[in-house]
């Protein structure tokens, strides 16, 4: 390990917009250049340590706030950290810019439509239906990132292209991969 801080590459979006997925690609990537990696799935730490919490503002909050938490304790030891989650509001993401070194602000933008005949996990539907509650994009806001890092699209631009896009802005950017706090 050559003791610099790594990035936290911190994706956002609708559901079903393509944050995970690119994630992966990023980070398989990212590997492959000697890099140690470590994914942050929303849906997945919802399971773990984020279980219980729902989808009111304040307990959105509370799942961010516990995601930078671990973020932050990987990337200082070097590790670069891709977060896959929502993070709807914008009060969260002067949060993430304030709390979290290395902070990289990754907006996947892809329509509501699109996302909703995606319907991967047949959430929009229930949504629809009046079955879920505060559902973003139907029932609680989205609102646009309104200074990401970098947009990258996925209703019209292949997984290669943007995780591609991200990369290449990684090389770029290269204090963002050597942020020291
Ligand atoms: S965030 O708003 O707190 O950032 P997070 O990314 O962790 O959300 O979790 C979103 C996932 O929870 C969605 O991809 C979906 O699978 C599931 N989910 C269940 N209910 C909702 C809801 N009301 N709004 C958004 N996502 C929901």
């Amino acid at each position: 390990m050559d003791g610099k801080p790594g990035s936290v590459l911190w994706f956002m979006g609708l559901s079903g917009s393509g944050k995970t997925t690119t994630a992966r690609f990023v980070a398989e990537q990212l590997r492959a250049q000697g890099r140690r990696v470590e994914m942050l799935d929303g849906d997945e730490l919802r399971e773990t340590i984020c279980k219980g919490l729902g989808f009111s503002r304040e307990e959105r909050f509370e799942n961010i706030k516990r995601m930078a938490y671990v973020a932050k304790l990987l990337s200082r030891n070097g590790i670069d950290v891709l977060v896959s989650a929502i993070t709807p509001y914008r009060e969260m993401r002067e949060y993430l810019r304030g709390q979290v070194p290395g902070y990289v602000e990754i907006y996947v933008n892809c329509p509501l439509e699109e996302c909703e005949r995606r319907d991967v996990k047949g959430l929009y539907a229930k949504a629809r239906r009046g079955e879920l509650n505060h559902f973003t994009g139907i029932s609680d806001p989205f609102e646009e990132p309104a200074h990401p890092d970098m947009t990258i699209f996925t209703a019209s631009a292949s997984l290669r292209q943007n995780g591609g896009a991200v990369l290449d802005w990684l090389d770029r950017k290269p204090r963002f991969m050597k942020a020291a706090p």
